[in-house]
C-alpha cells in the first residue's frame, strides 16, 4: 500500500523527483498503436506520457491532464519534439468528458489514470509530507485557487466527522483517539502545519504503534488527502467519463496505491462487464516486480488494472 511505503518513497522522491510506476506493464496493457488517441489523465512527472509519445506517429494524438499546472510545464518540456498532436489540459480528471468534448475530441482509444501525488509534489510544500514542516494544504491544484484544504477540515469539522474520515479513508484503527487529540489541540490554537499534525497523531497512539516501520501519521495523512480532494468520487467520475469517450476496442489502465481505490476500480470494471460494456483484462491486479520495488519503494503498493471496451 502507498501508506506503507510513503516514508521511504519520500526520501527517494526528494532526490529523484518522480519515477514512473509499472511502466512496461502499462505499455503492455494498453497496446498503443501509432495513430492512437491517448489520454494521460495524471501527467505528474510526464514519465508515462513521454513513453506514450514515442509510440505515436504524426497522425496520433496525445492528451495530458493534471490538476497541477507544474506537471503540464514538465510535459511541455518532455514533449518539445514529440511527433503526435499534443493537447495539455489543466484541470481535474473527473471532468475528462467536458475537457475533451469542449476541445472537439469526442473519442479516444486509450487512457491512463496513475493516482495520487507525484514525487515533485512531495517537495514543494503542498502539505503531503509529514517529514517536513509545510502548511496543511494537501491539494493537487494551485493552492491559491483551492477552496478546501486539510487545515480547513481539521480545524472546523466536529470530532466524530474527523474520526469518520480518518477511519474510512485511512483505515486507521486509532481514528477516534487521533480525532479527540486534534479537537483538544485546536481548542488552544489552530493546527497549521504538517509537523504539528504529525506530532498530534504521534502522541495519540500507543507506543508500539509509534515505533513501527511505518510513520504513525501515514494513514491520517492519506485519509485527509482523500477527503480534501474528494478523490474517490473524482475517480468514479473520471472512469465514467473515460469509458464514455472510449472507442470500441479502446483500453483504460488504472494504477492505484491503496486498497480503497483498488476496490473501486475492480467493482467499476466488474459492473461494466455485467452491463456488457467490455471486459477487465486483469482478473487480479498486476503488481510491480520485486526488482521495481527495490529500485522504487513507492511502487510497492501499486496495482494495475486494465479494461477493454467491446
Ligand atoms: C502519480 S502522479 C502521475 C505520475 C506520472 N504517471 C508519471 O509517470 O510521471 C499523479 C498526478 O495526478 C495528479 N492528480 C491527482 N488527482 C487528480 C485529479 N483528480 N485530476 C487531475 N490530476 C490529478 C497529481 O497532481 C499528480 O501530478
Amino acid at each position: 500500500m502507498q501508506i506503507n511505503s510513503q516514508r521511504s518513497s519520500e526520501k527517494l522522491a526528494s532526490s529523484e523527483h518522480h519515477v514512473s510506476v509499472l511502466l512496461q506493464e502499462v505499455l503492455d496493457g494498453l497496446q498503443i498503436t501509432k495513430n492512437s488517441v491517448v489520454v494521460d489523465a495524471t501527467v505528474g512527472g510526464a514519465g508515462h506520457l513521454k513513453e506514450f509519445s514515442k509510440l505515436l506517429s504524426k497522425k496520433g494524438t496525445l492528451i495530458g491532464i493534471d490538476a497541477d499546472p507544474e506537471a503540464l510545464t514538465r510535459a511541455e518540456e518532455a514533449l518539445s519534439d514529440a511527433k503526435p498532436t499534443v493537447v495539455l489540459i489543466p484541470g481535474n480528471f473527473r471532468d475528462i468528458r467536458d475537457h475533451l468534448e469542449s476541445r472537439d475530441i469526442p473519442q479516444i482509444t486509450h487512457a491512463l489514470f496513475d493516482l495520487g501525488w507525484s514525487g515533485f509534489q512531495l517537495t514543494v510544500g503542498r502539505g503531503f509530507s509529514f517529514l517536513t514542516e509545510e502548511p496543511l494544504l494537501m491539494t493537487y491544484g494551485i493552492p491559491e485557487e483551492e477552496t478546501l484544504t486539510a487545515k480547513d477540515l481539521i480545524n472546523s469539522l466536529d470530532e466524530d466527522k474527523i474520526a469518520d474520515i480518518i477511519f474510512a479513508y485511512g483505515e486507521e484503527r486509532f481514528a477516534r483517539r487521533i480525532a479527540k487529540s486534534i479537537v483538544e489541540t485546536r481548542s488552544e490554537k489552530d493546527i497549521e502545519t504538517t509537523s504539528e499534525l504529525a506530532a498530534i497523531v504521534k502522541r495519540s497512539v500507543p507506543a508500539w504503534y509509534r515505533h513501527r516501520k511505518t510513520h504513525p501519521a501515514t494513514k491520517t495523512f492519506q485519509a485527509l488527502r482523500i477527503a480534501v480532494n474528494d478523490e474517490l468520487e473524482a475517480l468514479r467520475d473520471g472512469l465514467k467519463g473515460a469509458i464514455h469517450l472510449l472507442a470500441p476496442g479502446g483500453r483504460v489502465a488504472v494504477i492505484t496505491f491503496h486498497s480503497i481505490e483498488d476496490r473501486i476500480v475492480k467493482r467499476f470494471f466488474e459492473g461494466l462487464q455485467r452491463e456488457g460494456v467490455g471486459v477487465p483484462l486483469t482478473k487480479k491486479p498486476i503488481p510491480p516486480t520485486e526488482e521495481e520495488v527495490k529500485e522504487n519503494p513507492r511502487a510497492r503498493s501499486a496495482k494495475l488494472r486494465v479494461f477493454v471496451k467491446s
